[in-house]
């Protein structure tokens, strides 16, 4: 069975003095999900938005007829906990965390969850998945970083790619539907490669953002993941 590809632009490399507008032109040119990378200048050296932000850009994250689009956070924050509650009240539809940054990683997935929606674990370039063996017949979400996470606009490491496979295994092995997603430098001209490896969701930043026609990169991102 083929997957359903996603693609989730990062708001990262949006123009922050216009969210709103971007985050709904980015919807506009076919967005499935939209990615809000929160980064604390703590857990890494970048500092960006928080709950507040999410809440006031969550009505225009809809299509032009009204649907929702989720909205996809993912947490490089230290600690955890707190901020995620905060944007699951902000309205995030999707919550991914550093493990490396929760004190109690089950309890961190367990605590997301409750809030009704969908948790998901992230894992650096030189991360295992072993903490994989012990949550995920509870996540959601399991996103491998092709970066090291604290600036849009860096090269793809190729090491990610293994990850992907073994991360693919892992989720065949449970049978469950967990999303497999893929962070940093991902662009037209390597989603296919990526896809090849088992991802099914793919977050770019640069590569969309960074463009004049929106709508230009995601089809193309499209007719290669159809290939
Ligand atoms: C990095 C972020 C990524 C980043 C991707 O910390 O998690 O989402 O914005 O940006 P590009 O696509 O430019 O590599
Ligand atoms: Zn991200």
């Amino acid at each position: 069975m083929s997957p359903t590809f996603r693609i989730a632009p990062s708001i990262l490399s949006a123009d922050f003095a216009r969210l709103g507008e971007e985050v709904r032109c980015v919807i506009a040119a076919g967005a499935d999900w939209v990615h809000f990378d929160v980064m604390d200048n703590h857990y890494v050296p970048n500092l960006t938005f928080g709950p507040m932000v999410c809440q006031a850009l969550k009505p225009h994250a809809k299509k032009p007829d009204g649907t929702p689009v989720p909205i996809d956070v993912h947490l490089m924050i230290q600690p955890v906990d707190a901020l995620a509650a905060g944007f699951a009240d902000a309205g995030a539809d999707l919550i991914s965390f550093h493990p490396e940054a929760s004190g109690h990683v089950h309890r961190s997935v367990q605590a997301i969850k409750a809030r009704g929606i969908k948790a998901g674990v992230v894992f650096n370039p030189a991360t295992p998945l072993d903490v994989l063996d012990w949550v995920i017949d509870d996540i959601d979400l399991i996103l491998i970083m092709s970066v090291n996470p604290g600036f849009g606009g860096q090269s793809f490491i190729d090491s990610a790619l293994r990850k992907i496979e073994a991360a693919r295994r892992r989720i065949e092995a449970t049978g469950r539907d967990i999303r497999l997603e893929v962070d940093g430098g991902i662009k037209t001209d390597n989603i296919r490669r990526v896809a090849d490896a088992g991802a099914d969701t793919f977050v770019a930043g640069s590569a969309i953002f960074g463009q004049p026609d929106y709508q230009g990169v995601i089809d193309a991102m499209r007719a290669e993941l159809a290939r």
